[in-house]
C-alpha cells in the first residue's frame, strides 16, 4: 500500500533543502548581531497554553488547532504559534530574572487546520523572534529593523511593512463601544460567527474573511482614532525610530492580526507578489502575555516569519545548490578498495567525496559524478593503481592531469582550488 502526506502537510527535499538551511543561517547570524540566544520549544504543548493567550474567540482556537486527548487524558494541541510556548518558557524558566532586555529567536513546524491552498499549509515553519523587558517604543522599531535586515539580506524584495497600534487596555473598551455602535444597525447582514462575536469580542468581526463581512463592516471607526495619550505617545516613538532606522513602511489603521494577545505596536510584512495569502510576516507588542501566564509583569514585542512564503519568493530556491567537492571513480577491485579509503580521508578533512559503490562502467560513473555536479572527478583503474598516480578532472574546465595517489597531494590540489 502507497501512503501519502497529509493534505496540507509537505515534504521538504532536496535541494530545495539547501535554500532552507541557507535562510536558518543567514537568520541565526542576524539574529546574533542583534543579540537574541535560539530556544528549542516543544511542538505540543497543553491547549490551555493556546487557548488563554491566542484568545477563545480566534479562528486560530475556535477552528484551526490540531487538539486531542492523550493517553492521560489530558487536553493537548500542536503548536499553532510559537509566541505563548515562548512565553510559557519564560515564565517556567524564570528568564525574567536575567537582566532585560531577554532576546530569543525559534525555528520550528506550526500547525493549523486552515484550509490547505498556496501559500498556506496545515503544517508550516516559522522563523520567530520575541524581544521582552522594555516598554520604550525603540524596541519595537528596532525589531521591525532587525526584520527588515533579515529579509532583505535573504534577498526578498516588492515588501511593504504596514505598521499600526491597536492600543492597550485603558483605550481599547472605548473603541470597541464605538465599533459595536456602528455595527448595531447592521448585525443581521453578518455570519452567525460574527453574530457571537459581536457580544463575545467585537473586534474579532474585523478578522473575518466572509464576504459579507467583509463588505457590511466597510466604513466602521479604526482603532488608532481612540488611542489613549500614552499608546499615542508610545506610537509616535515606534515612527520616530523606524524613520531614524530607515526602515521603509506605511500606517495601516485597518490591520488585524488574527490572536488576541497584542497591546499597541502591531505590524505584517505583505508581499506584492503573492496571492490571498500575502503576509510573509507579522508581529506585535504584548503588555500582559507574561503575566497572565503566572510572570511578573514584563512586556514583549516579537515577529514571526512564514519560511514556505519567504521560499516561495526565492526565484530559483534550488540555485547555487552544491554538488560534491569530489567524485571518486573506479575501475577493477584493487582501485576500488583504494578509493574507498581514500574518500574516508578525504572526508574527514570534511570534503564531501563521493563513491561508487557498484561494478558500473566509467561512462556511467562519469553521468552520476556530472549529474551530481561534482566539482572534480578522480579516476583510479588498475594501471593507476599499480603506478600509484590518478587522473584527476576538473568538470568546470574539463582539465586532466595526473596526481600522485595519496590523500594530501589530492587535498592540496583541491584547497587550491
Ligand atoms: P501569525 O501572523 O499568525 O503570527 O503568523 C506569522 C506568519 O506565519 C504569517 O505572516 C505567515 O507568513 C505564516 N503563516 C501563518 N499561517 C500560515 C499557514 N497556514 N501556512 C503558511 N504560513 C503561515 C504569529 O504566529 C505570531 N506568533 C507572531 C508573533 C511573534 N507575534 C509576536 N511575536
Amino acid at each position: 500500500m502507497r501512503h501519502k502526506a497529509l493534505k496540507g502537510i509537505q515534504d521538504i527535499l532536496h535541494p530545495e533543502t539547501f535554500i532552507w538551511q541557507r535562510l536558518e543561517a543567514i537568520a541565526r547570524g542576524v539574529f546574533r548581531a542583534y543579540g537574541y540566544s535560539e530556544i528549542r520549544l516543544p511542538i505540543i504543548e497543553s491547549t490551555e497554553i493556546f487557548q488563554r493567550s491566542i484568545g477563545e474567540t480566534t479562528d486560530i482556537v475556535e477552528k484551526e488547532m490540531y487538539t486531542f486527548t492523550d493517553k492521560g487524558g489530558r487536553s493537548v494541541t500542536l503548536r499553532p504559534e510559537g509566541t505563548a510556548p515562548f512565553v510559557r518558557a519564560f515564565v517556567e524558566h524564570h528568564l525574567y530574572n536575567e537582566p532585560p532586555p531577554q532576546k530569543y529567536y525559534y525555528m520550528g513546524p506550526m500547525f493549523r487546520y486552515e484550509r490547505p491552498q498556496s501559500g498556506r499549509q496545515r503544517q508550516f515553519y516559522q522563523i520567530g523572534a520575541e524581544a521582552l523587558g522594555v516598554e520604550e517604543p525603540v524596541i519595537d522599531a528596532e525589531v521591525i529593523a532587525m526584520l527588515s535586515v533579515l529579509l532583505n539580506r535573504i534577498g526578498i524584495k516588492d515588501i511593504e511593512f504596514e505598521v499600526t497600534s491597536i492600543g492597550c487596555s485603558k483605550c481599547r473598551p472605548d473603541y470597541k463601544n464605538a465599533l459595536k455602535e456602528s455595527l448595531k444597525e447592521k448585525l443581521n447582514l453578518f455570519c452567525e460567527d460574527c453574530k457571537r462575536r459581536y457580544e463575545a469580542n467585537p473586534l474579532r468581526i474585523l478578522d473575518c474573511k466572509v464576504k459579507t463581512c467583509v463588505d457590511a463592516r466597510q466604513g466602521s471607526p479604526s482603532v488608532t482614532g481612540f488611542l489613549c495619550d500614552d499608546c499615542k505617545v508610545h506610537f509616535n516613538g515606534v515612527q520616530h525610530y523606524l524613520k531614524l532606522l530607515n526602515v521603509h513602511y506605511v500606517i495601516n489603521p485597518n490591520l488585524v492580526r488574527g490572536l488576541d494577545y497584542y497591546t499597541r505596536t502591531a505590524f505584517e510584512v505583505k508581499s506584492s507578489l503573492l496571492g490571498a495569502q500575502n503576509a510573509v510576516a507579522a508581529g506585535g507588542r504584548y503588555g500582559s502575555l507574561v503575566e497572565e501566564f503566572g510572570g511578573p509583569g514584563t512586556p514583549g514585542i516579537g515577529f514571526a516569519i512564514g519560511v514556505e512564503r519567504i521560499i516561495s519568493l526565492i526565484s530559483e530556491p534550488s540555485a547555487g545548490a552544491k554538488g560534491p567537492d569530489i567524485f571518486l571513480c573506479s575501475m577493477g577491485h584493487g582501485a576500488e578498495e583504494k578509493i574507498l579509503v581514500l574518500a574516508g580521508q578525504l572526508r574527514r578533512e570534511g570534503l564531501w567525496a563521493e563513491i561508487n559503490y557498484d561494478k558500473s562502467s566509467l561512462r556511467s560513473q562519469m553521468r552520476r559524478a556530472d549529474r551530481m555536479r561534482a566539482k572534480t572527478v578522480i579516476v583510479v583503474g588498475e594501471d593507476e593503481l599499480k603506478k600509484n598516480t590518478a587522473t584527476i578532472k576538473d568538470m568546470q574546465d574539463k582539465k586532466e592531469f595526473k596526481v600522485p595517489l595519496e590523500a594530501e597531494e589530492i587535498l592540496k590540489i583541491i584547497k587550491e582550488k
